[in-house]
């Protein structure tokens, strides 16, 4: 049994608050929000839980093995360096930190005090992104010609981290998870439409060593909340909408293949239509395997499938898709010692 904590119990936090309330594998000992309406809330729905605002006394308390961070993001580094010093289990949420050294300082100190580090890419823990995983390790759909990614909808403007911070975070954790490379070039536009400085719609174009085109909408400026990924492959295309409840995931038996040249060097394709299929996934809430696989790794200390060098590689391309964006739209060149140049 795993003792665990909360610190940040706003709209995500109280997810986390739930499931690990009703997870019979740990206890919630504490809830920590520096708000204290959120923490009455909290006492009048968890009565046996304590609440605090200080979170020392949460990390000066040596019963507690494992500590979810929850809070805005500008919190997730110094709350994480202070749990980890005080030898917790930390998981924290996506973004995992504001930069790539911040999340290398993580890494080092939870290798120094041996204690297991987490970070929320809970899409790496859905059934459909994982189904889609064997899908493309099976060589189902072909070679990958592109990806198109668009999660959009209206709100909600974070104080701290732009849309692509916020939401492109998830895709780009679940495309390095499905393509295990990281990208060659990344090219970002947007816009600051409602608040100056602040960025709520981008468009990321990234390019990868296999030659796959990736394009990723993301919007806090949308009429409604769109979560689809389309993979064309050259045997198979996809699509996920992970708004859909009963068919996140469709396996369309369609593609184009190009037959022999005529004499005057024209192409003859010939296009295929076939079945469509919709795979039986698990229905698994992401949240509670995400919390259950992390409460696994406390137990027996063992690196979590989203440790923090998986979320240093997503903060390093949401830190080079900001450069791009900041500068108009400019094409970054990632060389192959991972050292950005500009193109
Ligand atoms: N995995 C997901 O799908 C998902 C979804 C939404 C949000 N998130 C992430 O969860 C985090 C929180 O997002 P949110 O939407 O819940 O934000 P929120 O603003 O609703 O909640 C943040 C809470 O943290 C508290 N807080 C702020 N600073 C604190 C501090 N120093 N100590 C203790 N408490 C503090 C605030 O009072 C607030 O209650 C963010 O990193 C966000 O990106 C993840």
């Amino acid at each position: 049994m795993i003792t665990t904590a909360i610190i940040g119990c706003g709209y995500w936090g109280l997810n986390i608050v739930r499931t690990l309330y009703e997870n019979p594998n740990c206890i919630l000992k504490y809830c920590c929000d520096i708000d204290e309406k959120k923490l009455a809330n909290i006492l009048s729905q968890y009565p046996e839980v304590r609440i605090t605002r200080y979170s020392e006394e949460v990390f000066n308390d040596k019963g507690v093995q494992a500590v979810f961070i929850a809070t805005p993001l500008s919190w997730h580094y110094p709350l994480a360096k202070e749990g980890l010093l005080a030898k917790k289990a930390i998981f924290v949420e996506k973004p995992f930190v504001m930069n790539v050294e911040q999340g290398k300082k993580l890494v080092k100190l939870s290798e120094q005090n041996k204690v297991p580090l987490a970070v929320g890419h809970i899409f790496e823990y859905a059934p459909p992104v994982i189904k889609i995983k064997e899908l493309l390790d099976k060589d189902e759909i072909g070679d990958i010609y592109y990806i198109s990614s668009t999660r959009v909808n209206l709100g909600i403007h974070r104080k701290d981290g732009s849309v692509v911070w916020d939401l492109a975070s998830h895709d780009l954790s679940m495309i390095f998870y499905w393509l295990e490379e990281e990208p060659i070039s990344i090219q970002v536009t947007g816009k600051e439409s409602i608040i100056k400085g602040k960025p709520d719609i981008a468009f990321l174009t990234l390019r990868f060593p296999s030659d796959i085109l990736v394009n990723i909408q993301v919007s806090w400026l949308a009429p409604s909340k769109l979560r689809n990924t389309v993979i064309v492959g050259s045997k198979k295309m996809i699509i996920y909408d992970d708004t859909n409840q009963l068919e996140k995931v469709k396996i369309f038996d369609k593609g184009i293949s190009k037959l022999e040249h005529s004499s005057f060097g024209e192409f003859q394709l010939s296009y295929r239509t076939g079945d469509i299929t919709v795979p039986v996934l698990s229905n698994a809430e992401p949240l509670r395997q995400e919390i259950n696989h992390f409460l696994k790794c406390v137990e027996f200390n063992q690196t979590p499938k989203t440790d923090g060098n998986s979320g240093i590689r997503v903060v390093k391309y949401l830190e080079l898709a900001e450069q791009s964006l900041k500068s108009n739209g400019k094409t970054i060149t990632v060389n192959s010692k991972n050292k950005c140049l500009p193109a």
